[in-house]
């Protein structure tokens, strides 16, 4: 069975994603200009994405990642934010590849509050506006916006497969 086999369509492809990924990069080098900005990279789904973003900006960053995982059965929702950086004084952007109910981003956005960033921004490849759960959290900086299809591809796993997939796909479910 081919990785085709379970795809439905590709959303976006290899050089879609490539343009999309080098324009957010060009706006976020003008909005750190002078600035040392620390990169965060919520592991695992946004790394693919996370490395391709910081090669497109210019300006002298620093780079940590955090882990979020949800216990689910016990309290349904409930997440922990794992190795939290020292973000107190820092510009702080979090990256993620999906914002879907935003449960993840708006937890990490109330812990990191509490530390003193300078400032915190949030950055992700893909939003799923129609599943919000959290109706307040708004990204910063968004590369597609998307349907309510779950996808794989670029970093996305279902199962913790197709990481590896270069393109974007809706998976057939
Ligand atoms: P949220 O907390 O509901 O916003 O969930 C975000 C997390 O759910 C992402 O970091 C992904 O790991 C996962 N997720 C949400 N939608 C998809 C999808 O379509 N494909 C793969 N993972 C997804
Ligand atoms: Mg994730």
């Amino acid at each position: 069975m081919t990785a085709l086999d379970e795809i439905d369509k590709i959303l976006f492809s290899e050089e879609q994603i490539a343009e999309r990924v080098k324009q957010l990069g060009e706006t976020l080098t003008r909005d750190y200009e002078g600035k040392n900005p620390l990169f965060v990279c919520v592991l695992k789904g946004a790394m693919v994405f996370f490395s391709d973003l910081i090669r497109k900006v210019d300006c002298p960053l620093e780079i940590d990642f955090i882990s979020a995982s949800s216990y689910k059965g016990t309290v349904s929702g409930e997440l922990t934010v794992n190795d939290i950086p020292d973000i107190t004084g820092r510009d702080v952007v979090v990256v993620e590849d999906i914002v879907d109910t935003a449960k993840t981003l708006s937890t990490v956005k109330e812990l990191f509050l509490r530390r003193g960033p300078a400032s915190l921004k949030f950055a992700a490849l893909l939003d799923k506006p129609s599943r919000r759960a959290v109706k307040d959290f708004e990204l910063d900086y968004s590369g597609f916006v998307i349907e309510d299809h779950f996808v794989v591809g670029y970093g996305l796993d279902v199962g913790q497969r197709y990481r590896n997939l270069p393109y974007i796909g809706v998976f057939l479910e």
